[in-house]
């Protein structure tokens, strides 16, 4: 059975940006976050606290999140490692997100350790974090292709889903970084993690680099998935993946969605207007459907 409601995860201030050859001034980063939130979008990756030298353009992070401190919304940041964490902390984080790749060929390229060493870094940092009453999230990259590697056996992607439900963590973004993923694969793997860890949130997370997003998140709700990432105007990519474009559409996992009578609590018509805040600033040119149609209504 489908649902009546689904949780859409604003993704696109962080995957979205985090791409992007020229610096999005920081005032703009924060007026598209604000729109997107305007537009009911209460749970929202808003940076990454990384390293500058790698992704020059989420080096305001402790910027846009001060100016994001005053509200209840789930104000997710990234952060691959001790420094990250701690950089997170102090400027008053209380969503954190952890990402590991489970290929080891990934997680080199782009953390610069193995999937094991991330892992025995992350596992006492999410205890602690979880001491201090932080929603830790895991995002786990390449759970069904790898850029390097090619095909993720099945039961790699759920062992290392497990560990990271056994280390504590509130939810599991499961990504496929590529977009390379097929309805059966993402229906497979979905059905299996929602059964064998029925207590954890459980996100998809949907690149469209070959236009099968929405059918792979079609399939994830036959599968009992009930929360989806999504970026606004499609934009995103991780700049660590060759062959990585940008992620779904909010705007149309939030047409589609409603179009089934599945709630998004999203406004369509305000997520377009945060798009047009952010399309001045960005090299991409945005051509999903519902945002081009707006524009030509
Ligand atoms: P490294 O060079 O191995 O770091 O990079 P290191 O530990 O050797 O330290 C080198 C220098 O970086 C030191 O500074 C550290 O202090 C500094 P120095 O002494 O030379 O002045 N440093 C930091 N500075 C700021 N923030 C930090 C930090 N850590 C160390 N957190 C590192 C390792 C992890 C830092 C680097 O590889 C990195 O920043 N990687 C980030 C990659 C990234 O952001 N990728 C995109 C996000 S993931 C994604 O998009 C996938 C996802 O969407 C799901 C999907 O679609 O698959 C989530
Ligand atoms: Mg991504």
């Amino acid at each position: 059975d489908l649902p009546t409601k689904v949780t859409i995860i604003e993704v696109g201030p962080r995957d979205g940006l985090q791409n992007e050859k020229y610096f999005v001034p920081t005032d703009v980063k924060n007026k598209f976050i604000g729109q997107l939130k305007s537009a009911g979008l209460i749970e929202m990756e808003l940076t990454s606290f990384v390293s500058p030298k790698w992704v020059p353009q989420m080096q305001d992070a402790a910027e846009i999140v001060s100016a994001n401190s005053t509200d209840t919304y789930r104000n997710i940041v990234l952060a691959p490692n001790r420094k990250g964490v701690d950089r997170a902390i102090e400027s008053g984080c209380k969503a954190i997100a952890v990402f590991v790749g489970v290929s080891n060929s990934f997680n080199k390229k782009n953390i610069n350790k193995t999937t094991k060493e991330s892992m025995a870094e992350l596992k006492p940092i999410i205890a602690e974090l979880k001491a201090n009453n932080v929603f830790v999230r895991a995002c786990i990259s390449t759970a069904f292709y790898c850029p390097f590697e090619g095909k993720i056996a099945e039961e790699d992607t759920i062992a290392l889903c497990k560990e990271f439900a056994e280390s504590g963590v509130d939810e599991l973004s499961v990504a496929d970084t590529i977009g390379m993923a097929v309805p059966t694969e993402s229906y497979s793997l979905f059905s299996r993690l929602r059964q064998q860890l029925p207590e954890i949130l459980l996100t998809a997370h949907f690149h469209d680099t070959r236009k099968l997003a929405l059918t792979n998140i079609y399939a994830a709700l036959e599968a009992g998935i009930h929360r989806f990432d999504a970026s606004a105007g499609g934009l995103g990519g991780c700049p660590f993946a060759p062959g990585a474009t940008g992620n779904v559409a909010t705007e149309d996992v939030v047409y589609m969605m409603e179009r089934m009578g599945i709630d998004t609590g999203i406004q369509l018509d305000e997520l377009v207007k945060a798009i047009d805040i952010i399309v001045p600033s960005i090299s991409r040119k945005i051509e999903t459907g519902y945002y081009q149609l707006a524009k030509t209504m």
